[in-house]
């Protein structure tokens, strides 16, 4: 039999030598270009006899389709299966091959920061964190692997001084490239790989290392700010151009890193990423860290809720980024219930730059402008950018569009939109230029929070700010202004706010599980930058850093991935949904006060679509009582209550599972720490089946909720008594609904508490 393998390749390559192939090789090359690649998943367990491995089934079947497609990944833990570029039709024909589970295509996801670099951040940890963290060997032990745009491992986040030797568990390796070698990696960076494979096919040519680097060294800063911010070792005098100076440190500072460079200039493709988690998980990784998203899909499309499964299946959390679609409602990524989600929240920390007219009136914008101010004292001309342009876009300060002599010695305010913001500044500085303001339009009302490494003095301000100083600009005889820097402000309240960028449910795919699970510090966050390009990333700046601050949920998505690996420290035996359950049940939705805690965007109470089970606590996730834990098992019956086919389910879950048809679950009943209750017309009565699990001492918990108007909460019992660790109690949730208005949203909670312990739920409820 194995004669007919090497027969068939023998043919294979004489037919490469027929000179005839080359004429067809023409019309390939413009084939290729409609070609797509895709992943194809196979019945591994069925492999026919004949074939001697996998790969060799593999390849024939890929063979009886397409003899130009080559396979370029072949997967063995994260799916069974490979990747190849197919033309629509021969992807069609693949699908209908023997063994062939699935055949989807490859998705672009892109990174979630709002563009290259600059949103911001903070990493300090609290205080009374630090004393009941587990101590720094426990932590040494966990490995963070981040997928993302690689590491400029010579920035001092990545010092490994004190750390233990790498543990022997570990598996993964540092993998030469351009300007990256062995010696790039250390106690602290203990793995390096990247993946090119998917992009290069993508874009159809070889990387160009003029521009990017064909290793893991980070040429865009993304991945470097990302993982050191959940893992980065602390470094003292740490800041940015005299900004957030401090001890920076990533959330798990004893952790491991492991990077694995799946993301491009071209963007991040969902053959690399599978690739990737393909090998991380044969390395040896705890916590998965996934910053970028490509929209919402059903799981069996979304390759990175596939890659997911597989990583949650072998007791690695996966944290990833909820995406940068707020305020709008509904525009989600991420949203597999075997994923952590994570929306991204404001600090108390704040970088104030105040606008100060001739008129005595002062407003508060930010920025984050490091070089010399203007006089706090001596006023200079405003004019609005309008006024000094003949475009029609002349509001915009887009190149070129300024009038010199309009502009001199003086402050110009600029609209957002079309070009970044930094970029606009320069185009003031270069027409003559001293200040600028920048306003925010109704589209990203709130986004002023972010601030920017702006090249001249810069205030940003909010929307009805920016039209009074308009206002006095456009109709004072000789209107004047300046820009006090207001440098870094701590105590800022409230906070956290939830950031306008952070996307928010519900959830489309399932709505009645609640998306985002969680919010973190997003906005203004200080961590380590690559030295290849400047803090705002433009080609055109010449600064370097090796701190730089910049926001999105890009950035509050390591925070949780670096708390998760404390917890998993503290508690190795815990499952990820165990982890993902002690986050979510202690994390708080209100400030001291008792006020919910508010939405930047509207400057009143958020809801639980908007911010999950609140802001992550980690002192208080460490010992939370009890968890909402969750099996493989019990994500396929989801899966199967999602009415989802065999072969759909087999796609996600690489299992054969046999739906149980007569005692079908419902999607209500997966065992999740927070809940969403859509009432529609036919259900205003839904009941929800909860499981949780003690992780404390024996105890006795009882429940109690939430006045929602216009809903009645009926939890059966109403106590529970735990007698032992590790044991399982069960209870019943239902929810009744009065017949309200589509798309009316309320909020609720469910809390079970044992006098020492608060298990909480956050409920959101809407009517479609
Ligand atoms: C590895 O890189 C370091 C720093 O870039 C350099 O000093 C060293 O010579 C390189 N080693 C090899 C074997 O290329
Ligand atoms: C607009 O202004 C620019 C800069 O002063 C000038 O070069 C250009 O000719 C003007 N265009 C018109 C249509 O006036
Ligand atoms: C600036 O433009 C606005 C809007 O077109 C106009 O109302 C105002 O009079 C102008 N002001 C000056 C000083 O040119
Ligand atoms: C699955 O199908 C059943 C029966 O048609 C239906 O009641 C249920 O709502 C469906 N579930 C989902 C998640 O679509
Ligand atoms: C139905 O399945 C659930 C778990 O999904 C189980 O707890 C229950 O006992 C089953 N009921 C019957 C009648 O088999």
């Amino acid at each position: 039999m194995k004669m007919e393998i090497l027969l068939f390749i023998l043919i294979q390559t004489l037919l490469l030598l027929i000179p005839s192939r080359f004429y067809v090789a023409a019309n390939d090359r413009q084939q290729q270009q409609q070609k797509g690649t895709y992943i194809i998943q196979m019945d591994s367990s069925n492999k026919p006899a004949v074939f001697e491995d996998h790969v060799n089934w593999y390849d024939s079947s890929l063979r009886s389709v397409s003899d130009s497609a080559d396979m370029f990944y072949t997967y063995t833990n994260v799916v069974h299966g490979f990747s190849a570029s197919l033309s629509d039709k021969e992807a069609e024909l693949l699908k209908k091959q023997p063994g062939v589970v699935s055949v989807i295509p490859e998705i672009r996801y892109e990174l979630h920061t709002t563009r290259t670099p600059d949103f911001l951040g903070l990493m300090e940890k609290r205080p009374s964190t630090i004393s009941v963290l587990p101590s720094p060997d426990k932590v040494g032990d966990v490995v963070i692997g981040v997928l993302d745009t690689g590491v400029w491992p010579e920035i001092r986040s990545y010092d490994d001084s004190g750390l233990d030797p790498v543990p022997r568990s570990w598996k993964g390796e540092c993998e030469v490239g351009k300007n990256f070698n062995s010696s790039s990696c250390n106690r602290k960076l203990i793995g390096a790989t990247f993946f090119s494979k998917g992009y290069e096919r993508k874009t159809g040519r070889l990387i160009n290392q003029e521009v990017e680097s064909k290793s893991p060294r980070d040429d865009q800063g993304h991945g470097t700010h990302t993982s050191s911010t959940a893992a980065g070792s602390a470094v003292a005098d740490a800041g940015f151009f005299g900004y957030a100076t401090g001890t920076a440190r990533g959330m798990a500072s004893a952790a491991r890193v492991a990077v694995y460079k799946v993301c491009w200039l071209g963007g991040c493709f969902g053959s690399d990423i599978l690739a990737a988690v393909d090998k991380a998980i044969e390395d040896g990784v705890h916590v998965l860290s996934m910053s970028f998203g490509g929209g919402s899909h059903d799981y069996y499309y979304d390759n990175v809720a596939i890659a997911a499964f597989a990583a949650t299946a072998r007791g690695i959390l996966v944290s990833a980024s909820a995406g940068n679609n707020g305020p709008h409602s509904g525009i989600l990524s991420n949203v597999a219930p075997w994923i952590t989600t994570v929306g991204a929240g404001t600090l108390d920390r704040d970088f104030p730059a105040y606008v100060k007219l001739g008129n005595g009136k002062t407003y508060k914008g930010v920025s984050l402008y490091g070089e010399k101010p203007l006089s706090d004292t001596v006023l200079v001309p405003i004019i609005s950018a309008y006024n000094a342009s003949n475009s029609t876009d002349g509001n915009l300060c887009l190149a070129g569009t300024l009038i010199p002599e309009k502009v001199a010695g003086k402050i110009v305010i600029c609209d957002r939109g079309r070009s970044q913001k930094v970029l606009k500044g320069l185009v003031v500085k270069d027409a003559g230029g001293v200040g600028m303001i920048l306003t925010s339009d109704e589209e990203s009302y709130g986004e002023e929070q972010v601030a920017y490494p702006h090249f001249l003095p810069t205030s940003s301000v909010r929307l009805e700010k920016g039209n009074e100083i308009k206002n006095y600009a456009d109709h004072e005889a000789s209107p004047t202004a300046t820009i006090i820097q207001g440098g870094t402000k701590l105590g800022v309240e409230p906070s956290p706010t939830v950031a306008a960028f952070s996307s928010r449910g519900p959830n489309l795919v399932t709505p009645e599980i609640l998306k985002p699970d969680i919010i973190a510090p997003g906005v203004n966050i200080l961590a380590g930058w690559t030295g290849a390009v400047g803090p705002s990333g433009l080609s055109l700046d010449q600064r370097r850093v090796s701190f730089n601050i910049i926001s999105g949920t890009s950035m509050s998505c390591p925070h949780v991935s670096g708390l998760a690996a404390l917890l998993k420290a503290a508690h190795p035996e815990w499952s990820p949904a165990a982890i993902r359950s002690a986050l979510m049940t202690t994390a708080y939705s209100t400030y001291k006060n008792g006020e919910t805690i508010e939405d930047v965007v509207t400057e009143s109470a958020a809801t639980p679509f908007d911010f999950g089970a609140g802001h992550v606590d980690p002192v208080a996730a460490l010992d939370p009582g009890l968890v909402y834990d969750a099996t493989v098992e019990d994500y396929t019956r989801f899966l199967c209550a999602s009415n989802y086919t065999s072969d759909q389910i087999k796609t996600v879950t690489k299992r054969d599972f046999t739906c149980n048809k007569r005692n079908k679950s419902s999607v209500r009943d997966l065992n999740y720490p927070s809940f969403s209750v859509p009432f529609e017309k036919a259900s205003r009565r839904l009941t929800y089946r909860r499981t949780l699990t003690n992780v404390g001492d024996p105890a006795t918990y009882k429940v109690s909720v939430s006045k929602v108007d216009a809903v009645k909460i009926l939890v059966k019992p109403t106590a529970l008594t735990f007698k032992q660790a590790n044991e399982k109690q069960t209870y019943t949730v239902t929810f009744v609904g009065r017949r309200l208005a589509w798309n009316t949203l309320r909020s609720g909670r469910l809390e079970w508490s044992d006098g020492k312990h608060i298990v909480g739920s956050n409920v959101a409820f809407r009517w479609t």
